[in-house]
């Protein structure tokens, strides 16, 4: 079977772990062991025998993720390695060749190339640049037909960080409930809204509704590689036949610490402290940004905040090419930024805003030194 490269995933790959100060991240900075859990727990997490565990998720985690839905039991839920596998899971089961269905740009390219590479059509709607990233329904409608299996979203989104109103979620499921289509919804950064409100899972709206989420984003915590699909019985029970040709389970000390994570005082704790230092980052990348205007308007970004996640995704005005950028600034400043060009999406950058304020702080500075340079 073939499949194209993955080219976010790919060039995260390669040079993540290469350079000094790596902005490509889409998440908040993560916690230790340390930092995280009690002493008494640290004790209890070097107990845990290190077998097989449950293949469909510990039990007590599958409980604490069913309650953050209000419509799931623990048999709606099952646990993934990061929320990649379970949308990966999600394709595999629910797709066949000559499938089509509607998929939200910008989006993670993950579900674009497996569906591609499964042989179904995928036909695009977008979120406007030009209208804040709000959703071009007319372009859904005209996505959408009886042959649609699934609408695709990622909310909030990668890489603008917009959050669909409660509008805007009822227009899809209308859309997707008029053809019978499932809504597959990847919150994998759902949490972390910069307004404090959480807002509604697509599975608490429709019942053919299918939710990836985890612990990667909103949650701080991607080495854990622990995430989930939320759906119904029997789609959950298929997605969990075919783990079995996957990774067959997650690490049992990594479910240990996730169901600490999702203890509620706990999670909101970490919530808070995210949400916290978007904040403050967003703050600095707007100082940032207003002093790359100074003096002369044609320096001047387009540029509308993230509502949520760890990343802004930016417009720059300078003349020279998205990877051509990318690449010079890691090669000639040992910086990493995504190039909108892995998105389709020339002229833009993708900078995470969820590191330490100094590193941030630091990338900045080396990025706009090397802009003067141009
Ligand atoms: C929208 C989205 N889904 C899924 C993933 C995969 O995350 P993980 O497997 O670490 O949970 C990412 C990673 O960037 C993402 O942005």
């Amino acid at each position: 079977m073939h499949i194209e490269e993955f080219k976010l995933e790919r060039l995260q790959s390669l040079w993540e772990n290469e350079v000094e100060i790596n902005l490509t991240e889409s998440g908040i900075h993560p916690y230790t062991l340390r930092e995280l859990l009690d002493a008494d727990e640290i004790d209890e997490l070097l107990d845990v025998r290190l077998g097989y565990g449950w293949t469909n998720g510990e039990p007590t985690l599958r409980e604490a993720i069913a309650r953050l839905y209000p419509r799931a039991g623990v048999d709606n839920v099952l646990v993934t390695n990061g929320s990649a596998e379970a949308n990966f899971l999600a394709m595999w089961t629910l797709l066949e060749p000559g499938d089509e269905i509607a998929l939200m740009l910008p989006n993670y390219m993950q579900i674009w190339g497996v569906a591609r590479a499964l042989g179904v059509e995928v036909k695009p709607f977008h979120l406007c640049a030009d209208a804040a990233w709000r959703i071009d329904l007319e372009e859904l409608e005209a996505a959408v037909s009886p042959r649609t299996k699934m609408i695709v979203v990622c909310n909030p989104n990668n890489p603008t960080g917009a959050v669909l109103s409660r509008d805007e979620m009822d227009a899809i499921i209308e859309i997707a409930d008029r053809v019978g289509a499932v809504v597959y919804a990847d919150e994998v950064y759902r949490g972390v809204q910069l307004d404090g409100e959480e807002g509604p899972s697509f599975h608490d709206l429709y019942d053919r509704a299918i939710v990836a989420a985890g612990l990667s984003k909103a949650l701080a915590h991607p080495g854990l590689r622990v995430g989930w699909l939320v759906g119904p019985e029997p789609f959950i029970a298929d997605a969990w036949h075919r783990n079995d040709y996957t990774t067959i389970t997650t690490a049992l000390p990594s479910e240990y610490v996730a169901t600490r994570i999702l203890e509620p005082a706990r999670r909101q704790q970490i919530l808070d402290r995210n949400r916290r230092m978007l904040r403050e980052n967003l703050g600095l990348l707007e100082d940032w940004l207003a002093s790359q205007a100074q003096g002369d308007p044609a320096n001047a970004w387009s540029f509308t905040p993230p509502q949520a996640g760890g990343m802004a995704f930016l417009r720059y005005p300078h003349r020279i090419g998205s990877t051509e950028l990318a690449t010079r600034l890691r090669q000639e400043r040992s910086v990493l930024v995504l190039p909108g060009d892995v998105y389709g999406m020339d002229h833009y950058l993708r900078l995470g805003i969820g590191e330490q304020r100094e590193t941030l702080g630091k990338g900045l500075t080396i990025l706009g030194d090397f802009l003067a340079t141009l």
